[in-house]
């Protein structure tokens, strides 16, 4: 369905019982990111996967795409679904954008769920390149451009196991309007420090991250676990940077163990027979 916030309508899935869950994905991609671990989610949540602005079925304005831009979006497609409080996910990009709600509104967390990113900023060298690339956009190269940035969303695992794979992330990635290319990587590269926030978020965590992740390795999400007053880390093995579409089945079980652990369904009442 299609949702109308103010300035913007956003794509979002939501299907499913229990906690409201909203799982952000990362960038260059879509909501379509979560497709492989959806029906196993559903099982133990309300399930919510917004395309981003800019992204998927969503409206790709000419604009800001800073993460608060995006972490508002968020906020108002909460308020819209009637959730006071939600667990908030996301993926690399996505968990930035998490981030930033986290530090604006954590009253409306129930929980939160990192996917293979971080809570620090870019480093100098990292908003170099960000501003190389968002030229290089500007130069018309953005296909150049996603050619060599895509393949590092996989492991080398994946490549071996599954080479469609970067094929179909790379085909995700080119419905991406230029203007949205070099929206996000501004905004990424201009995104505050959020590891303050991090020991502020008493809520149930997950940090989850593909144990061939070259973007934001493990190290990267033990030192966020750790930080986090009440995470478990979830390693999955021979994935990279976007585990739900290389290892969709333990990421699946990761997810869904921390939420039937950390939200129990209500026990199921049995009324007696009259007569
Ligand atoms: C992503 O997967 O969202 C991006 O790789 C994040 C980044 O470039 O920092």
């Amino acid at each position: 369905m299609r949702i109308e916030l103010e300035g913007v309508t956003l794509g979002v899935e939501d299907h499913g019982e229990g906690v409201p869950v909203v799982l952000l994905h990362g960038f260059p991609l879509s909501s379509e990111m979560w497709t492989p671990i959806r029906t196993a989610v559903e099982q133990a949540a309300r399930l919510i996967t917004p395309d981003l602005r800019g992204f998927g079925g969503s409206d790709k304005p000419q604009g800001d795409y800073g993460m608060e831009t995006h972490a508002e979006d968020v906020l108002r497609l909460a308020d819209r679904l009637g959730l006071d409080r939600f667990v908030v996910g996301g993926h690399s990009m996505g968990g930035y954008v998490a981030l930033r709600l986290a530090a604006g509104h954590a009253e409306r967390l129930a929980g939160l769920i990192l996917v293979d990113t971080r809570a620090s900023a870019d480093t100098p060298d990292g908003k170099v390149q960000r501003a190389i690339a968002i030229e290089r956009i500007r130069r018309g190269e953005a296909a150049a451009f996603l050619d060599e940035f895509v393949p590092n969303l996989l492991g080398q695992s994946s490549h071996k196991r599954a080479p469609k794979l970067a094929t179909e992330l790379r085909g995700v990635a080119a419905e991406v309007p230029d203007h949205v290319l070099a929206g996000c990587l501004a905004g990424m590269r201009d995104r505050p420090d959020s590891t303050a926030v991090l020991a502020r978020l008493d809520v149930p965590a997950l940090v989850l991250v593909g144990q061939e992740d070259t973007i934001a390795p493990p190290e990267v999400a033990h030192t966020m676990a750790a930080a986090l007053p009440r995470a478990r880390l979830a390693l999955i093995p021979l994935a990279g940077h976007t585990p739900s579409v290389e290892r969709p089945i333990p990421t699946a079980e990761a997810i869904l163990a921390f939420l039937r652990e950390s939200f129990p369904p209500p026990p199921l009442t049995i009324k007696p027979r009259r007569g």
